[in-house]
């Protein structure tokens, strides 16, 4: 079996080589950096093995452990790489901030060895059950996480949301990530990404399951440069029933185990097809504007998924401002909904239409206006439990800025 590889992070010389003699004495591969510049500059180096796990000391000169966490934790190739904490530094405090930095334990030197020897076996056993239960090794891809938007009531920015979604977490991540447009009738999708679809789902609709794959597929998309890529709704309305369950069901069983999100525009109604997307979806975001229509349908949604059995944490309720003013305050409609809002949208008044009408989705033209920041924040939320599958090494811009709002809130 090969060797479990851990990297130890400590400006103190004597420190980081009685931890690194007595690890591999324990049976493990050590590397050894001085400073967190150091071990990311060897984490960055194109090539470089990725450690199993991660020990690295707070006070150090330079960038400190806490910023290092957040570091790897920012990283998608290190989002899950199991981060040990050991410090001078006591107390509950020093405690909380590495736990905030993103640290899975903390240890408070000088440290027992065979407690260290234990923590780290603790956490390497768990990493691996999570890989195992998710079904491959270390080197297989995970599942894409599916995340539809949903209201009952049109207008609210369901198409909006979506798409700015998916552009975010491409971005965010530089991942592909297809949005899959099930607004069959009247789908814009790719309108609002300036995209000219030459093929749609329709064309996939004479096609038994057995024959959907991903080289299928392939042709299908309609490609955005953001990296996200619309299997566009049918071209003309009369097309939308040619769309069936099985078809649905059979793309997205082929889409999941290539990507590391997945996205889906939902029309405004529950029928078979938009059923069998919230159903297979790991996260419904469930919008709403703030007035008592949209609230009452929102009730009605959640009722029904209740009754599907759908697990409560499957839901999020966003809020989304269209209209500039007069809204039901905040409070009262989590008190309605018996759920808090995950996120708040605000209105912005003319950048949305100037999106549309250059086809360039806010997050992307606008990334600093505030529902830009709304939705950036809500696509982090949504994928902060999973790291991509292409390994980039480096963090994107939108990526660290929207970590730096994290922080700061
Ligand atoms: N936060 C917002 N601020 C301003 N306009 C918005 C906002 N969200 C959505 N809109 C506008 O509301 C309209 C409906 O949005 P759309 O995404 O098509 O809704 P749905 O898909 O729910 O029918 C669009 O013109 C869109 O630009
Ligand atoms: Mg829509």
């Amino acid at each position: 079996m090969e060797k479990s590889r851990i990297l130890v992070v400590d400006d103190s010389k004597f420190s980081a080589k009685m931890i690194e003699s007595r690890l591999v004495e324990a049976g493990f591969q050590v590397d050894v950096a001085y400073s967190a510049e150091q071990a990311i500059a060897s984490l960055s180096a194109p090539g470089s093995p990725l450690p199993d796990l991660v020990i690295s000391d707070v006070v150090m000169p330079g960038m400190d452990g806490y910023q290092f966490c957040r570091w790897l934790r920012g990283n998608p190739a290190t989002v899950r790489v199991p981060v040990i904490m050991l410090t001078s530094k006591g107390g509950v405090s020093a405690k909380v901030d590495g736990f905030q930095a993103g640290a899975d334990d903390y240890l408070v030197k000088p440290v027992d060895p065979t407690e260290l020897e234990m923590r780290i076996k603790v956490l390497l056993a768990r990493v691996k059950a999570l890989k195992s239960t998710a079904g491959g090794t270390a080197a297989m891809p995970t599942q894409a996480r599916v995340i539809s938007v949903f209201s009952l009531r049109g207008g609210v920015g369901v198409t909006s949301v979506a798409v700015n979604l998916a552009v975010a977490l491409a971005q965010m991540w530089q991942a592909d990530v297809p949005l899959l447009d099930l607004s069959l009738q009247s789908g814009h999708c790719a309108l609002l990404l300036d995209l000219r679809p030459q093929h749609s789902l329709a064309d996939l609709a004479e096609r038994g399951p057995d024959e959907i794959d991903s080289a299928l597929l392939e042709g299908v998309f309609v490609r955005h440069n953001s990296g996200v890529r619309v299997l566009a709704a049918p071209p003309a309305p009369e097309l939308a029933d040619t769309i069936t369950t099985t078809l649905v069901d059979s793309v997205l069983t082929t889409l999941r185990p290539q990507f590391s999100y997945l996205v889906i525009d939902t029309p405004s109604r529950f029928d078979e097809v938009t059923l069998t997307a919230l159903d297979r979806s790991d996260v419904i975001v469930l919008l709403l504007s703030p007035e008592i229509a949209s609230l009452k349908v929102t009730t009605a949604a959640l009722n029904v998924f209740q009754a599907l059995e759908y697990p409560p944490q499957k839901t999020v309720a966003v809020l989304n401002w269209p209209f500039a003013r007069g809204g039901l305050p905040q409070k009262n409609i989590e008190a309605a909904l018996h759920m808090p809002l995950t996120a708040v949208i605000p209105h912005e008044p003319a950048l949305f239409v100037e999106a549309i009408n250059q086809g360039v989705p806010l997050v992307l033209r606008r990334p600093d206006a505030p529902a830009s920041l709304a939705l950036q924040q809500l696509a982090y939320r949504l994928s902060g439990e999973q790291p991509p599958m292409q390994k980039t090494r480096s963090p994107s811009e939108m990526l660290l800025r929207v970590q730096e709002l994290v922080k700061r809130a």
